[in-house]
């Protein structure tokens, strides 16, 4: 399941009677309408790729394939994950192919999780980590993020939250929807306090390749003692504009891998086997795709925090992913408010903030995925609209 259909879910629009359905609603409804909303790329998913596609097509390549994913494709995440990220694990037992990495985390969390067991996630976060958490019963606990440090997880803010029945983390960095960058250093003191207190990580780096201003993306899976505990949540969605592909695919301990895999071939049996062919291509290809891609959202996103900037939101660094997450509270709305506000009034879709975590009012997330000229034109009519009141 892409993000498109999961995020971010109902929240109360204080006055209004409207939740984030009816703003969709209203959204597929509005003439020339300008999507700062979705996380989706809107760049097309490279020729080379499309092309392995079309082969394996014509040769017949299109079958079953085991659960795990072809062994081609598992080396293929082996070698990535040795070369980029320094993680390295074998092919034939510690990878799992899924259907988009959605996927993997509600099979993983379901594998991993007892009723009671408790996850530690970031706040705000993304919506899917809950659902995930509450349909195995586990019970969710914000580590709380703020402004001060860029919307990164601070180790020190984790090591509060724990209790006796802490199981798991959720890491995300890049993160959605903040786009902040865990720095390093901060990413190691949270590894030595996951080995202290015995807790399995869960890595989403889904977004790791969208880095700015220098930001590093370091894999917590690659650092001493955490090879054995940590769980690489990963997808192909993002880097190489491949959602409607459904390929993701997680990097684990053999054992854990094993009893994903058997939920997974209850589940839907394996990724469909022509994403995967195309998935070797991606992964073993020329890059230039990806690199062209985070430069061209470096250059948009200059031109989103000028915008936004004289507007006179404040937000924090967002040196990654391809989200600005913004306080609009000098707006006198709520995030639900302005979100209908800016739909009905300046044709604009920007997810409200409180999609995001119950306690986001103030927050909106805007998106990258536009061209330069649909960005500017989405600022102007957000501006006029606010001005015009
Ligand atoms: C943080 C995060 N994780 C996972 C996903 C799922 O991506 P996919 O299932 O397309 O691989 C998304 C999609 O938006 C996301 O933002």
């Amino acid at each position: 399941m892409a993000e498109t259909q999961t995020e971010p879910r109902t929240a109360d629009a204080s006055s209004e009677e409207v939740d984030i359905f009816t703003l969709q609603a209203l959204a597929n409804e509005t003439p020339d309408l300008i999507s700062l909303g979705l996380g989706d790329p809107d760049s097309a998913t490279a020729d080379h790729i499309i092309e392995a596609a079309h082969r394996a097509i014509d040769e017949g390549r299109t079958g079953p394939a085991p659960t795990q994913g072809l062994i081609e494709l598992r080396r293929a995440i082996a070698n990535k994950l040795a070369r980029e990220n320094n993680v390295h694990v074998d092919a034939e037992t510690e990878v799992l192919v899924t259907t988009g990495s959605q996927e993997a985390l509600f099979l993983l969390i379901q594998s991993l999780v007892d009723p009671g067991d408790e996850v530690l996630v970031p706040d705000p976060r993304y919506p899917a980590y809950d659902t995930a958490i509450n349909l195995a019963g586990g019970k969710i606990v914000l580590v709380p993020t703020a402004l001060e440090h860029d919307f990164a997880l601070q180790a020190a803010d984790i090591e509060a939250c724990l209790t006796e029945r802490s199981k798991a983390l959720l890491l995300i960095t890049p993160s959605n929807p903040t786009a902040a960058v865990i720095p390093p250093d901060e990413l190691r003191k949270i590894a030595r306090l996951a080995i202290e207190r015995d807790l399995i990580v869960i890595s989403d780096e889904i977004y790791e390749h969208f880095l700015y201003d220098g930001a590093e993306h370091l894999s917590i899976g690659s650092l001493p003692g955490m090879r054995e505990r940590t769980i690489t949540l990963n997808g192909l969605s993002k880097a190489y504009a491949m959602t409607g592909w459904r390929v993701g695919y997680i990097a684990a301990p053999a054992e854990f891998i094993q009893a994903v895999s058997s939920l997974k071939a209850m589940i839907n049996v394996h990724a469909p086997t022509v994403s995967q062919w195309a998935a070797v291509a991606a992964l073993e290809g020329p890059q230039d795709a990806v690199r062209e891609m985070r430069d061209l959202y470096a250059h948009r996103r200059r031109v989103l925090m000028d915008g936004l900037r004289e507007m006179g939101f404040d937000f924090g660094s967002s040196q990654g992913a391809f989200y600005i997450w913004a306080n609009i509270s000098s707006t006198g709305m709520d995030a639900m408010q302005l979100s209908y506000f800016w739909l009905q009034q300046a044709g604009v879709m920007v997810f409200p903030g409180s999609g995001f975590g119950e306690t986001w009012s103030d927050y909106m997330r805007f998106t990258l995925l536009q061209p330069d000229d649909r960005m500017l034109q989405a600022l102007e009519r957000m501006d006029n609209a606010l001005n015009t009141r």
